[in-house]
Order: C-alpha cells, then structure tokens, then sequence
C-alpha cells in the first residue's frame, strides 16, 4: 500500500468490541489509530487499546458542569490526537451541535438498528416487541440530528422465534464488525465523503439505506 494512513481516534464508552475490530484490522485498512477516549474510567475498551500500544484518555462527563463544556473538553482532547477521522463506537453520549458541527464530514457513528429505524436506545429490545422479521446495524456520518445523519452501510440479520435481547446483540454486533471497518477503509481511502448532509461512495449518492452488507461480502 502506497498511501499514508489516515489518522483517527476512536470514542468509546464500554467494551470495545468494534475498536477491536478496528485495531485488527488497521493495517488492512490503512488506518492509524492515535488515541482512544473513553468518557467511562472503567470501560473494557481501554484495555484492549492498552494492549494494542494506543494511547488512552478518560474525560469523564459527571466532572463537567453541562453537556457544553464537557464536548469543549472532548474537542480539546480528540484534537490533541489530530484525527482525520473521528469514529464513534459505543460512545453513549449526546453531542452539542457545535460538536457535531466542528466534527462535520469527518465523524461516523455505529448504530444497533436499521436506521431510520429505532434512533436512540433500547434498539434489540423495541425489534422484538414490534415482532420484526429483520434487524441489524447502521454505520452513519454524524450531524446534529441524533442518529439521523446520513447512511454508509448496514447489516441485516434474521429475527427468529427464539431470539432475546442478548442472542440479538450478539448476531448485530458480529455484522457490525464487519460493516464498521468496511465504512472506514472506503473513507480512509478517500471513496467516501459527506456533502450538503449526503452521503457519497465513488461520488455516487448513497440509498437512504446507505450500501447492504450482503451475506456474499462476508469476508
Ligand atoms: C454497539 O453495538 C453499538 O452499535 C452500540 O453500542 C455497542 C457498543 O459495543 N452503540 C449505540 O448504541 C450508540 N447509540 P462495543 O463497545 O463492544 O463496540
């Protein structure tokens, strides 16, 4: 691979199960990953970024006044690792618009829901109790609207009879490992960009949808 990596930083609040996916997958997608932020001290993804030699920051938001100065002191932090990409994984915070401003064209976020579908939380929970057949995950650019910035790419996985709130998370998580990393090499190659709150792959509009993982590109 001739190009640079690209630089970006990886925002958590929790486990970590999609940095991990990432931090696997770096070289292959020509990333850097400068630093890990967590707004949770105790969050597992930390850890896995240790492990990996990344960098780590907490910025805790109980020790902020409003939700303005703690997305000042995000801001700060984030900067200091001079992203090109910021990556949004299990972050569980609502953004200021002026975060989300600043941030603009060069934020994503994952979503356990097919967007539009269930924006906010609770997504497994609200997919089982509207008897739905399907499921799964949304990658998006983010903007002030909260999980209502354009789609990149989802993943559909079957709703069977058996299946609870856990059994559920676990089969969208598996396909968000796939659909996140696959959102970010298409970036980190310049393919994919955010214009007039659109979306855009090889400047070709994306679906409201954004791309479907389809079962053939599972690898
Ligand atoms: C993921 O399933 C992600 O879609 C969800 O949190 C989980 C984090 O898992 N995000 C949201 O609900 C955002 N509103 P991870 O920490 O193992 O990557």
């Amino acid at each position: 691979m001739t190009k640079k990596p690209i630089n970006v930083v990886v925002v958590i609040s929790g486990s970590g199960s999609n940095l991990q996916a990432l931090i696997d997958q770096a070289t292959a997608i020509n990333i850097n990953i400068t630093g890990v932020i967590s707004n949770i001290a105790s969050a597992y993804g930390l850890t896995r970024a240790t492990n990996a030699n990344i960098p780590t920051e907490v910025v805790d938001h109980t020790q902020f006044a409003d939700r303005d100065t703690f997305d000042t002191a995000l801001m700060a932090t984030i900067d200091r690792y001079q992203p090109d990409l910021v990556i949004l994984a299990g972050f569980m915070r609502i953004l200021t618009p002026a975060f989300t401003k600043y941030y603009t064209g060069r934020m994503l976020n994952i979503h356990p829901s097919l967007l539009p579908k269930y924006r906010g939380l609770h997504t497994h929970r609200r997919a089982l109790e509207a008897g739905d057949k399907e499921h799964g995950a949304t990658v998006h650019f983010v903007t002030e609207e909260l999980d209502g910035g354009p789609n990149v790419i989802q993943a559909i996985v079957p709703v069977v009879k058996m299946d609870t709130e856990a059994s559920l998370m676990e089969k969208v998580q598996q396909k968000e490992h796939k659909i996140y990393p696959q959102a970010v090499a298409w970036f980190a190659e310049g393919k994919l960009k955010m214009e007039d709150n659109k979306a855009f792959l090889m400047g070709e509009l994306l679906p409201p949808t954004g791309k479907r993982l389809s079962d053939d590109d599972n690898e």
